[in-house]
């Protein structure tokens, strides 16, 4: 490996006066963890509140009992908070910068003056369809300003929102709505990316049929593309929005009470909603943006997320939007109309932050460097990762490419679950180095624990399971309709703390390094999949007896998803076959989950008492059978023999 990527890199030029310096983040730090309550009592106060929280921490990990709360007595309205609150001074700035799929289509600034207009319109069309406080709301949008204004929307009225990211299937999608019982869904007519189009509306339409029938469907007419059209269920947005009144009174609400659900994958079943609350959630998320990223007035922040995940949540909308900030929302994707798009758009926007995954960063290295030349990238003032490690190639090429040796790079690590980042550089305070998410945010206690055991591991270095000791405003409550889930998940195998999933090494100077999950989880381009729902999308397709699907090492991925496949007594393998799995699955969950490699197993191996093996199944998925480690247990060896001889991974 290069030197550069093993040496630590210092605090570049330029930061001296970035919102934390090495001695701030010390003290602060210490003070966070100290005194939470002083700590997050007074960082609370960066939102408006109606009726001012006289409690901030009341917080309870223990099994059994876990309750978490933050200004639980505390009243306001997140979209106030973000839009109006900003209208006296802000009126005029841009709010939000709008870059279309396609770079011959213009650009819209929306400032802060109009997206009040458009929120309190869309406010007034949902509460125009019988959407109350409490209820849920479907947002199935491409990545539109209309998504925006629909979550802005939500929170204004204390509706709950439920985004399910475009690129879901109609089954996925009906899933959601039903699970999250949507009152609502918005959806629009067609989606733009990369030159194609995504029969949006088309797909709710499918997903409808399998949920009530009282569920509304409101459409963004967005390309004008033909659509069928329900009379009575449909709703023209557009057309209403013009029609409705541009003054809609935001309800004043408690800051426990939840502001959305988003639903992710865990290791088991099927994906959970996991809920977020509003005063906490907005508090760490328009702090976690103004730190990480160092965000000034007169900055331009891009973070390239979809909304339909956490990222786009906290660092697209609400974060910024809080910051009273100008965000950036790309329709788009990196590589059309060619690999310079991302830095088309940073010069054409002058971006001064900008945040994506790493997958994207691997994707564009294979592409040379001639796209980026093209493009000024002056404007850039940092740089950022999120959603998997990233390799230090990767952040050495990003760095020397993009960054030009001068916008440190923030390796952000945290997860749906936790609202915001958790371990994450701050630019003016903490050295990096390449693939380390390096030290705790402000009030976050992570522990190494011994993964068999359980003991936290005192000193450094370190390596074990990633835990947090303690909570923070951001964390998420609880799992939609089943409180005993999340505990189950997040709090029982670790008994006081907070289980991540995550495995990591903390090195000699503290520094943390995520190794990924130590459970079922996968990381395939960023996005989380959980092996248990690509296996029962493929043990539901009639000519598979059985499966089991794990992760392995992918160029560009970082995670691919292989599929070991059983079929049916009779059934005969086969290249069509292996295409029709493929779109089974595609069509069963979206084109995220598709296998990149299937494996016929004419058997798999299993434990006496019929348990998968699935450490054996990583190995040799990941070229690596030379290391099977004790297969004493195994009821038939013979079949790892198989596996091994017909493996599809012989990179
Ligand atoms: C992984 C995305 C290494 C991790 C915000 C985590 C990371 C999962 C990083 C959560 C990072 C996220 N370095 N790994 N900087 N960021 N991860 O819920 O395995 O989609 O548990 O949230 O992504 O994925 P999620």
């Amino acid at each position: 490996m290069s030197e550069e990527a093993t040496t630590t890199h210092p605090i570049p030029a330029g930061f001296e006066n970035a919102h934390a310096t090495p001695e701030s983040y010390k003290r602060m730090y210490a003070e966070s963890i100290s005194d939470p309550n002083g700590f997050w009592g007074r960082e609370g106060k960066r939102l408006d509140w109606i009726t001012p929280y006289t409690k901030v921490k009341d917080t309870d990990f223990t099994t059994g009992q876990v309750s978490i709360k933050w200004y639980e007595d505390g009243v306001l309205n997140v979209c106030v908070n973000c839009v109006d609150r900003h209208l006296p001074e802000r009126a005029d700035q841009v709010a939000i910068i709008w870059e279309p799929d396609d770079p011959a289509t213009p650009a819209r600034q929306i400032t802060y003056a109009e997206l009040s207009d458009k929120v309190n319109r869309m406010a007034n069309v949902l509460l125009s369809q019988g959407v109350m406080r409490g209820d849920r709301v479907v947002i199935y949008l491409p990545m539109i300003p209309e998504a925006a204004y629909a979550m802005l929307a939500c929170a204004r009225i204390g509706a709950i929102h439920s985004i399910v990211f475009a690129g879901f299937s109609p089954d996925a999608l009906a899933n959601r709505i039903n699970d999250s019982g949507a009152k609502v869904v918005i959806t629009a007519d067609t989606a733009p990316r990369g030159g194609r189009r995504t029969a949006l509306k088309s797909n709710a339409d499918k997903a409808l049929l399998h949920a009530s029938d009282k569920v509304r469907c409101l459409v963004v007419k967005h390309t004008g593309d033909q659509t069928t059209w329900v009379e009575g269920r449909d709703v023209d947005v557009l057309a209403l929005m013009e029609q409705v009144s541009p003054d809609c009174p935001p309800r004043p609400m408690n800051a426990e009470d939840p502001l959305f659900i988003l639903y992710t994958s865990g290791s088991t079943g099927k994906p959970k909603g996991v809920v977020h609350s509003s005063g906490g959630y907005l508090t760490f998320a328009a702090m976690t943006h103004e730190y990480t990223f160092d965000y000034h007035d007169g900055d331009v922040f891009w973070c390239t997320a979809d909304v339909g995940w956490v990222t786009g949540h906290s660092y697209i909308v609400y974060g910024p939007l809080a910051n009273g900030a100008t965000t950036l929302m790309f329709e788009g994707v990196p590589t059309w109309p060619d690999a310079g798009r991302f830095w088309e758009v940073c010069d054409k926007h002058k971006v001064t932050q900008f945040y994506t995954a790493p997958t994207a960063i691997r994707a564009l290295m294979g592409q040379g460097t001639e796209f980026i030349e093209k493009h000024d990238l002056s404007s850039l003032r940092l740089l950022g990762t999120v959603g998997e490690p990233i390799n230090p190639e990767a952040w050495v090429w990003y760095d020397k490419y993009i960054g030009k040796g001068k916008c440190p790079i923030v390796d952000t690590w945290w997860q749906t679950e936790t609202g915001g980042h958790l371990i994450t550089p701050l630019p003016g305070a903490i050295p990096t180095k390449p693939g380390s998410a390096t030290l705790p945010f402000f009030g976050i206690k992570p522990a190494v624990l011994v993964p068999e055991t359980g003991a936290p591991i005192e000193g450094n270095p370190a390596e074990g399971v990633l835990c947090i000791a303690d909570s923070w405003p951001g964390q998420m409550r609880t799992v939609w309709g089943d409180h005993q889930r999340f505990e189950e998940t997040y709090f029982q195998q670790y008994p006081g703390y907070y289980f991540t999933g995550d495995g990591c090494r903390r090195d000699e100077d503290g520094y943390y390094w995520i190794t990924g999950r130590v459970d079922d989880v996968l990381n395939v381009s960023g996005h989380r999949m959980g092996t248990a729902e690509v296996e029962s999308a493929l043990v539901a397709h009639p000519k598979v007896a059985e499966s089991a699907v794990v992760g392995y090492p992918h160029e560009v991925k970082g995670q691919g998803i292989y599929a070991y496949v059983t079929l049916m007594n009779g059934v005969e393998p086969s290249e069509e076959l292996r295409k029709e799995l493929e779109a089974w699955v595609r069509n069963e969950i979206g084109p995220i989950a598709k296998p990149d490699l299937i494996q016929w197993a004419p058997g798999l191996p299993k434990t006496r008492s019929g348990k998968i093996m699935r450490r054996i199944l990583r190995k040799i998925a990941e070229n690596d059978y030379g290391a099977l480690g004790d297969t004493s247990t195994l009821a038939e060896p013979a079949v790892v023999e198989d596996l091994i001889e017909n493996r599809m991974n012989r990179g």
